[in-house]
């Protein structure tokens, strides 16, 4: 069993595929699930936990996160580390981009060590409820409008979490 699982909900496809991506990062080293399908027995041996959500709504939640996450954020978290990715699109929701980790950050942040937090430099957009203290709580994904960013984005990014999960 690898040490890392991610954790994805994602309605049109956007996440899983960035999900898949970041396992590829990770040369295969990490376990995905569908938060469709898992079950917390599943993810509770994994020390290293990396969650992708859509935003779909100001604000919003993907819907099986919505339904997920009431039990998730009940698992003990001791001992882990968690990391936040959502997608969102910086040009028709530019007042409430990538909201959807921050709704995860706010059930988990007294709980868990939270690492991968992301400056806002290089993305376009107005407002977002997911920045604290200037930096957002994971990393923005925009394969709306920003797609071939994404790859540079990810392996920044995977990079910085190989150093925190250790
Ligand atoms: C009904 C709806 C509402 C959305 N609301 C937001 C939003 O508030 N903020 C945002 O950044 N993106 C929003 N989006 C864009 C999606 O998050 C984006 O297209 C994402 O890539 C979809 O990922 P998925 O295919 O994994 O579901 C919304 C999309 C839909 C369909």
């Amino acid at each position: 069993m690898n040490k890392k699982a991610i954790l994805y909900g994602s309605s049109g496809g956007n996440t899983e595929m960035v999900a898949k991506q970041v396992q590829d990062l990770f040369n295969g080293e990490a376990d995905i699930f569908n938060v469709l399908e898992v079950s917390l027995d599943e993810i509770v041996p994994y020390p290293y936990l990396i969650i992708g959500t859509s935003t779909t709504g100001v604000g919003d939640l993907q819907d099986d996160w919505e339904g997920f996450l009431p039990y998730f954020s009940k698992m003990d978290f001791t001992g882990k580390t968690v990391a936040l990715f959502a997608l969102g699109d910086s040009a028709s929701y530019s007042t409430s981009f990538a909201e959807s980790m921050k709704v995860v950050y706010d059930e988990l942040v007294d709980k868990v060590r939270i690492v991968g937090q992301t400056p806002d430099e290089g993305y376009t957009y107005d407002d977002s409820m997911a920045l604290v203290d200037g930096m957002f709580v994971g990393l923005p994904i925009d394969e709306d409008n920003e797609y071939d960013m994404t790859a540079e984005r990810l392996e920044r990014w995977v990079e910085k979490l190989k150093e925190e999960f250790v």
